[in-house]
């Protein structure tokens, strides 16, 4: 089969299609003819060796973790799916997913049916940034309705399915977006949108019970400072948050790291079928331009979610 191979620690240049050994299944795995694969910050940050699971990894390594495809093979303990079935799902995170591949063994615990509604490519693009926001939002934020929740970086791939995902629970949604992004975000159903390069977060809001913070160092003071007392503060990009409960410590705040989990993304489905939450991707990308799919990433301009094909 072909797959993304990465030689070495450093830049996207360093990134082959090679032709490797399709891989063997485990009992309780499933093999998937990949159709889709998609991209995440968690990639490039695993490629230049920086990210702190990187470390278990030798080279030559395929990386990825999302992708959907059709069930080939199915392992002797697996009593969910069938050859056939269209699955998604993020395969082993934070461990080597190995998804940028035609064929990927996959735990047939991590992945979930495809939603008949969703392209392979909307589908590939979802996995981790959904899980993310879903567990950012409900077992760790636990958003309630009627609440205020601010998102930060709302037109990126995890914030612009936060921001579906928090109105679906029913909470007035406040996104963070530049200009240029401002009526995708509003398309995406928040309430109120905020130019971050006008103005600042804590200059304009008050009082809110619950901030999602996507996107990082940057921002995640003014992220604190926004808050009413005892509001809650969920980070993905920053992780430091003694020093962000000097500044509040009456707030709670909490830096997330996304777990597997095929009976959320299950949960989920039901919101894309009742056509709740829309994956958009923005660019699809043959698997050969994956060098250029990780610059892009890299700059943090993207809006939604890259995927790539063979
Ligand atoms: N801990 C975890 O489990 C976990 C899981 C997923 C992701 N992450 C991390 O979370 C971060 C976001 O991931 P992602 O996939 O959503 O990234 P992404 O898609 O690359 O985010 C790009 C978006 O961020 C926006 N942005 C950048 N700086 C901003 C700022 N200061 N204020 C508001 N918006 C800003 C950009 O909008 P403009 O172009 O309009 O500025 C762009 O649309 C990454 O650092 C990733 O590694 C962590």
């Amino acid at each position: 089969m072909k797959a993304v191979v990465l030689s070495d620690w450093g830049g996207p240049e360093n990134f082959f299609v090679q032709d490797v050994p399709k891989p063997t299944i485990k009992a309780d795995e499933v093999l998937v003819q990949v159709k889709a694969f998609g991209v995440n910050p968690a990639d490039f940050k695993t490629r230049t060796g920086t990210a702190p699971y990187a470390k278990g990894y030798t080279h030559p390594i395929i990386l990825g973790w999302d992708m959907a495809g059709e069930v080939v093979e199915a392992g002797s303990d697996v009593t969910t799916f069938k050859p056939g079935d269209a699955v998604y799902g993020m395969v082993n995170f934070p461990e080597p997913g190995q998804a940028y591949a035609e064929y990927v063994a996959a735990p047939a615990a991590h992945l979930a049916l495809k939603p008949a509604t969703l392209s392979f490519e909307e589908a590939a693009a979802a996995p981790l940034a959904v899980l993310t926001a879903w567990q950012a939002l409900t077992e760790h934020g636990q958003l309630k309705a009627g609440e205020k929740v601010l998102i930060q970086a709302a037109s990126g791939g995890v914030g612009h399915l936060g921001v579906q995902l928090a109105k679906a629970l029913g909470a007035h949604v406040i996104g963070t977006t530049s200009g240029k992004n401002a009526d995708f975000v509003k398309s995406l159903g928040a309430d109120e949108v905020i130019d971050y390069t006008q103005m600042k977060v804590d200059e304009v809001l008050n009082d809110v019970d619950l901030v999602f913070d996507t996107a990082g160092a940057d921002t995640i003071f003014d992220s604190a400072r926004v808050l009413k007392p005892n509001g809650r503060l969920i980070s993905i990009a920053y992780g430091a948050m003694d020093k962000v409960l000097a500044i509040r410590p009456d707030i709670r705040a909490e830096r997330i790291l996304v777990h597997t989990s095929g009976d959320d993304l299950r949960t989920i489905n039901q919101l894309i079928d009742d056509g709740k939450l829309k994956i958009n991707v923005s660019r699809v990308l043959p698997a050969s331009q994956m060098a250029e799919a990780h610059q892009s990433l890299e700059s943090r301009r993207t809006t939604g979610k890259i995927v790539l094909t063979f």
